[in-house]
């Protein structure tokens, strides 16, 4: 069942967490994800009452552990999230993340793109997070606050610098602000479902334009992939996302390459997968006119730096190469000391009648340290793309909608500290 996936996801990640605290707490939210799927919010208060009877009890370590909340729809999630909960965690020592429902999304919103399960999944997956809270409400109500400092005893309310305004006009997060309880994190910039789904849209268009036309003529050429991002990657940002840690004495090296374009379940799914067989696993993203070169023109939707920082934000990922070749070199398989390399068999862009050329991976096949991983999900960016055009309309107006309140930001902008 897709439920149980979610959770062995998320069991996983205790297995990774290296700290015994935070291992505990994480199983807290696994039970509470197994046992509110489908309903409340309710975590069930073992770990809590163990902490409370004294075992952990240390007079040495008596300081309590802050713990922050941060909620969101993560639909297209991107390295903007990501970035937004590097930041809550930072400001405490346990970050707790509330993932809004479908049904508030489709609400407030209409249609996400991802499915809940999906986008638990993702969030899971993020190096920073230690729980989640699946069906958080849209808009924080005062109930849900208050179960959020008293069930889940949650420290501090975090949220970004742009307001977040109730249906009534009042501030969202009024009580949090009144009891001293919220803080605040700088938005990231060039980045946002919005702007991703625009680009999407504007790639089908492209996509189409062409198809219908025999013969491209430059000019049409010309405004495919044409989107302006504001993200300006800083040397300081991929240090902020890095384990900063080579591979241990010893260690098996695993490697996986491919686009990670549109960063969805899939991949988090894979790379999990493909970490479970070594020590360490390095990732090798393509460079933009590599994915062009095997995917169409329109192809990546996010560039290299965006999709790097991505990968860069799961958790199974030790490391990336910003920039891998197409094909896998023996100087490569050498110099990063490399054990295994492994491929997912619904990687896509490069199936069998694409690849009559030569085969990238004929290097690690002959020395016999090649593997196929069976896919666990069948997503994969096209077919995330389908969805959006199978919705093609609401979407579009979502955007419009959306498009007004990000041109305001833009225009109001100002200069905010923080990283
Ligand atoms: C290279 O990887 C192998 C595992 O495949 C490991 O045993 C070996 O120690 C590594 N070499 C170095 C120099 O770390
Ligand atoms: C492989 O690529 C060809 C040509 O691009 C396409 O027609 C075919 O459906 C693809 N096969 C799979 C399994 O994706
Ligand atoms: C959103 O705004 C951008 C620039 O401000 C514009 O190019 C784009 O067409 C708009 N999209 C929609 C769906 O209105």
């Amino acid at each position: 069942m897709e439920h149980e996936n979610i959770n062995s996801w998320i069991r996983d990640g205790v297995y990774y967490h290296p700290h015994l605290f935070g291992g505990l707490m994480l199983t807290a939210a696994l039970l509470g994800l197994s046992t509110s799927y489908f309903g409340g919010i309710k975590v069930p208060s073992l770990p809590y009452s163990l902490y409370n009877a004294g075992l952990f009890h240390n007079k040495k370590r008596e300081k309590k552990r802050t713990r922050v909340y941060m909620d969101g729809c993560f639909d297209l999630m991107h390295y903007g999230h990501a970035n937004a909960l590097r930041q809550a965690k930072a400001l405490g020592d346990e970050l707790i993340v509330g993932v809004v429902s479908d049904e508030e999304i489709i609400a407030n919103k209409g249609p996400p793109v991802l499915s809940m399960e999906e986008r638990l999944a993702l969030v899971s997956g993020l190096k920073w997070v230690d729980e989640v809270i699946p069906n958080a409400p849209y808009a924080i109500t005062e109930q849900f606050m208050r179960s959020l400092f008293n069930e889940h005893k949650i420290d501090y309310i975090i949220h970004g610098d742009d307001p977040c305004l109730l249906p009534d006009g009042t501030d969202a997060y009024a009580l949090a602000k009144k009891v001293g309880r919220y803080k605040q994190i700088k938005r990231t910039e060039g980045v946002s479902s919005t702007d991703i789904l625009g680009r999407i849209l504007s790639s089908l268009q492209n996509t189409e334009v062409i198809e219908q036309s025999d013969e491209s003529s430059p000019n049409q050429k010309q405004c495919v992939g044409s989107h302006i991002s504001q993200f300006l990657p800083t040397s300081r940002r991929i240090v902020q996302f890095s384990n900063g840690q080579g591979p241990g004495p010893d260690a098996r090296v695993i490697y996986i390459d491919g686009a990670f374009d549109l960063f969805h379940a899939g991949h988090v799914e894979i790379l999990k997968n493909a970490r479970q067989l070594g020590d360490f696993l390095l990732v090798g993203i393509y460079h933009d006119h590599t994915v062009s070169e095997h995917r169409g023109t329109g192809h990546p939707i996010m560039h290299l730096h965006e999709r790097s920082l991505s990968v860069l934000a799961c958790r199974y990922v030790d490391e990336v190469i910003i920039g891998a070749p197409w094909e896998i070199t023996k100087d490569m398989i050498t110099t990063f000391n490399i054990s295994l390399v492994v491929r997912g068999t619904i990687a896509e862009g490069n199936n069998a009648s694409q690849m009559v050329g030569s085969d990238p991976y004929a290097v690690p096949k002959s020395m016999g340290i090649f593997r196929l991983l069976e896919s666990p999900k069948d997503i994969t960016t096209s077919s995330i793309a389908q969805r959006i055009v199978a919705n093609h309309d609401a979407y579009t107006k979502r955007n419009a909608k959306k498009n007004e309140s990000e041109k305001r930001y833009y225009a109001e902008k100002k200069y905010v500290v923080g990283d």
